[in-house]
């Protein structure tokens, strides 16, 4: 039998060493893993499948070797640069970055949802953005059913998502509220208010976000553009159109940073073309593949960013009838944007891939 080998690409950042961390849980029969970063990890050991491995800078020659799969998840830029000489040598691409998503001959797959989509690929397989891929496990059955007319989206988004500089700020900004002087340092309560309001970031910088992320919400992921929405927003709408292949399906979205270390929620509002019936409608998303449905409010059952983290199902709860429509819902969706959002779904693209 053929050997298969496979390279990580990004391996020692947040969804690198996730992907490692599901790959072992797994155990998908291939015969080697490479693990490439940039220069500066070089030489770097991480520990996978019970050994030591030596991270390997990426160069143009990295793929000369043969791989059959690789899982980008080193930025739009690498991918941009060294997937399509990846392909070139003959190695299946499967990437985490936003580069080739909206491509039309680049499938942009969620295995719950497109899996035909895996064989028209050209070598690139896009992994949609994490808000998206978990929006969408949930939005395809319901699509399938009641048709979607439209879609609101508010996403409440975990400090992960913004890779390692993002969870820094966030624990940098907790130690410094903990350490701060003019602060009480066994409760944390100032003495001179009520209610702390945490402004200071001067005894550290930030290094990914352009406020503090601790203590606050951004309504800021990604750059602005000219119609005054966010790149994130942007990919939401467009990435979730081309997955449920609906073009033409209304949708907008605001996207907030907020102070959660890991775990995207997102309250999603749809109106459907058909009527439904609720219990028919919790049925039909309790039946879908790669959805839990945690709805016991009046019990506090619903999904929870500390419940989901290192899970990944996609998690669904808060359902309820939008009586402002003729035929809507709201519900509530949490997802380890890391694992569902990235590592995981590349991961079972990979092993589509391999099982074909
Ligand atoms: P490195 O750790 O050597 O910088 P995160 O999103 O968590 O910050 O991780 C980004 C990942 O992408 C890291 O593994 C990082 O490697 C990798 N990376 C960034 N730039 C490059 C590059 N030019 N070539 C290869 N890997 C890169």
């Amino acid at each position: 039998m053929k050997k298969i080998r496979i390279a990580i690409v990004g391996a020692t950042g947040l969804v690198g060493r996730t992907a490692l961390k599901v790959l072992e849980e797994k155990n998908l029969p291939v015969d080697e893993y490479v693990l490439f970063a940039s220069s500066k990890s070089a030489g770097k050991k991480l520990r996978f499948m019970g050994r030591d491995y030596i991270v390997q800078e990426l160069n143009d020659l990295s793929f000369d070797s043969g791989f059959d799969y690789a899982i980008f998840s080193a930025g739009g830029s690498t991918s941009k640069k060294y997937a399509p000489i990846a392909v070139s040598k003959g190695c299946i691409v499967v990437d985490n970055s936003s580069a080739f998503r909206m491509d039309t001959d680049v499938p942009l797959v969620v295995p719950e949802v497109n899996p035909e989509e895996i064989v028209n690929n050209h070598g690139i397989i896009a992994n949609p953005n994490c808000s998206t891929i978990q929006a969408v496990v949930p939005l395809k059955p319901l699509d399938d059913k009641y048709k979607i007319k439209r879609i609101v989206y508010s996403t409440y988004q975990a400090v992960s998502g913004a890779g390692k500089k993002g969870v820094i700020d966030l624990d940098n900004g907790i130690k410094n509220y903990l350490t701060d002087k003019s602060y009480d340092e066994d409760s944390g309560i100032s003495f001179d208010y009520d209610i702390p309001n945490y402004q200071d970031n001067s005894n550290y910088n930030l290094e990914k976000f352009d406020y503090p992320i601790f203590s606050n919400c951004l309504p800021h992921i990604d750059v602005f553009l000219d119609n005054g929405y966010t790149k994130e927003e942007e990919k939401m709408i467009n990435e979730t159109r081309k997955i449920l292949k609906r073009p033409d399906l209304k949708i907008t979205a605001t996207t907030v940073r907020i102070p959660v270390f890991n775990c995207h929620s997102e309250s999603i509002n749809v109106e459907f073309e058909n009527d439904f019936e609720l219990d028919e409608l919790i049925n039909t998303l309790k039946k879908s593949p790669g959805v839990i449905v945690q709805d016991d409010p009046k019990n506090l059952v619903y999904p929870l960013a500390i419940n989901a983290s290192g899970h990944d199902e996609v998690f669904v709860g808060r359902i309820r009838r939008d009586y402002s429509v003729k035929s809507g819902i709201n519900f509530w969706v949490v997802a380890d944007n890391i694992r569902k959002g990235a590592a995981s779904n590349a991961i079972q693209i990979v092993e589509k891939l391999i099982n074909k």
